[in-house]
């Protein structure tokens, strides 16, 4: 079984290109099957994830090629459109493949992705949007068979919940169906943009995107074009709490700092430096951090619940007591338990998450819930006296791209050990 191993202790100093984002490929990917000429996808991060996505799009009947950062993807004679159970299991998001496949296909059958490492995870607006656009869906063993023979038609859908992969589904049934599509209460994460500027400069005809009203007006083919994915905010934010932690100063190369507002702004409550020029952000910390006032994970622009776990991490090292509240998922802080092995003293009732700071952490076993919370072990240990183990890391290796060569080349003493 492969493990992190990490000798803590060791202040960071260096510069680290940050990679693209998990959650900008995956729709995008998703999205390149609608193209019916070749997409050619840059700043593609080497995650897991992206091997389960082209591995769908493959049992799809794409062509697809990943060379270094660049993937291609050529979905001109894709076959299928079902997605088998284990692919579904290994990634819950799959289902943002859902309103492609329908789009192309008028039908598409995919297992029910169910509860996950973060609690109980519906889909409950995904498909209800999708009925709305025309499909119909039944539950049949496990699976959702839908149908929508008569193609999908543009409609006005008001989300009671700004749901990103839901949001994400719509757009993606929407783009090439009859007639005009209103999302209210959309979601404005900076990956929904970057969903929507691929689709657009594909022949799509999307606006609104970044805002909570999003237009789509039904355009009848895209064509495959050149894009680069935008910076991962989550990756980047976790490199800043691990500096912030294990103190030093390191430069991120590459990053959007507007897509990150929330989280630097909790950084310097905390007393962190930090030095921003265009995509640039260099963060600078010596010594002990300050306590914070609360913080809420909200949905964008407020502060992302992804970058929970590591800003936990970094203040259960602050002088003083922070409160944290998990409003999105609600069962968010099972990992918690496991950073306590390592003598962060954080206690948790519900969705709150009580962070006494304390001055000595000291390395330890420990393993991973999912995949935030594995990064959050990751920080933590950087700044624990002695050799912290963490096991069960594929899923860190689902979304942080070569995270231990990444801190190492920052001065980490910190190696996977396979
Ligand atoms: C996406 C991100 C994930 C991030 C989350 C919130 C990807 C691949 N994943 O996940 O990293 O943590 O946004 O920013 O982009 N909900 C329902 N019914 C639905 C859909 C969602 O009740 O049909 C609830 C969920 O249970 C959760 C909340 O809405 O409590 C947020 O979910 P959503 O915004 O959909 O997150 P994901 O798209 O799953």
């Amino acid at each position: 079984m492969s493990k992190i191993i990490v000798e803590g202790s060791n202040r960071l100093s260096g510069e680290i290109n940050v990679q693209g984002a998990k959650n900008s490929v995956l729709p995008v990917l998703a999205a390149s099957i609608l193209c019916r000429t070749p997409c050619v996808i840059h700043n593609c991060p080497d995650i897991l994830d992206v091997d389960t996505a082209l591995r769908i799009l493959k049992h799809l009947g794409c062509k697809c090629q990943k060379q270094g950062t660049t993937v291609v993807c050529d979905a001109s004679s894709i076959t299928n459109c079902d997605i088998p159970e284990n692919l579904m299991r290994e990634m819950r998001s799959s289902v943002v493949f859902l309103g492609a496949i329908l789009s192309r296909f008028k039908r598409a059958s995919i297992s029910s992705p169910g509860g996950c490492e973060l609690g109980p995870r519906p889909i409950d607006l995904h498909l209800s949007s999708l009925k709305a656009l025309g499909a119909e869906i039944e539950e049949d063993h496990g699976y959702l068979q839908c149908n929508a023979e008569n193609g999908l038609y543009g409609k006005e859908i008001h989300l009671s919940f700004p749901s990103v992969g839901a949001t994400e589904n719509i757009i993606l049934a929407a783009v090439c169906a009859k007639g005009k599509t209103v999302i209210h209460n959309a979601a404005r994460e900076p990956e929904i943009s970057d969903l929507a500027d691929f689709l657009n400069r594909a022949g799509g005809k999307i606006c609104g995107c970044g805002s909570d009203t999003i237009e789509i007006e039904g355009v009848s083919f895209l064509n495959g074009i050149e894009h680069s994915i935008i910076p991962d905010r989550i990756a980047a934010s976790t490199y800043l709490c691990a500096c912030a932690t294990a103190n030093g100063k390191i430069t991120l190369n590459g990053v959007i700092p507007a897509h990150m507002i929330s989280v630097l702004s909790v950084l310097r409550d905390a007393g962190c430096d930090l030095d921003i020029h265009n995509n640039k952000l260099t963060i600078s910390v010596n010594g002990r951090l300050n306590r914070v006032p609360t913080v809420r994970t909200l949905v964008h622009p407020g502060f992302p619940t992804d970058a929970g776990p590591c800003v936990i991490a970094m203040l259960s090292r602050a002088k003083g007591t922070s409160v944290f509240v998990e409003n999105i998922f609600e069962n968010r802080f099972r990992y918690i338990d496991e950073l306590n092995r390592l003598g962060t003293k954080i206690k948790t009732e519900g969705r709150v998450a009580v962070i006494d700071g304390t001055d000595h952490l000291e390395g330890a076993s420990c393993s991973c819930t999912d995949l935030r919370g594995g990064a959050a072990l990751v920080v933590a240990a950087l700044s624990s006296e002695g050799v912290t183990e963490i096991n069960n890391i594929s899923h860190i290796l689902r979304g942080y791209d070569n995270i231990t060569e990444t801190l190492c080349g920052v001065g980490a003493k910190i190696k996977l050990v396979v």
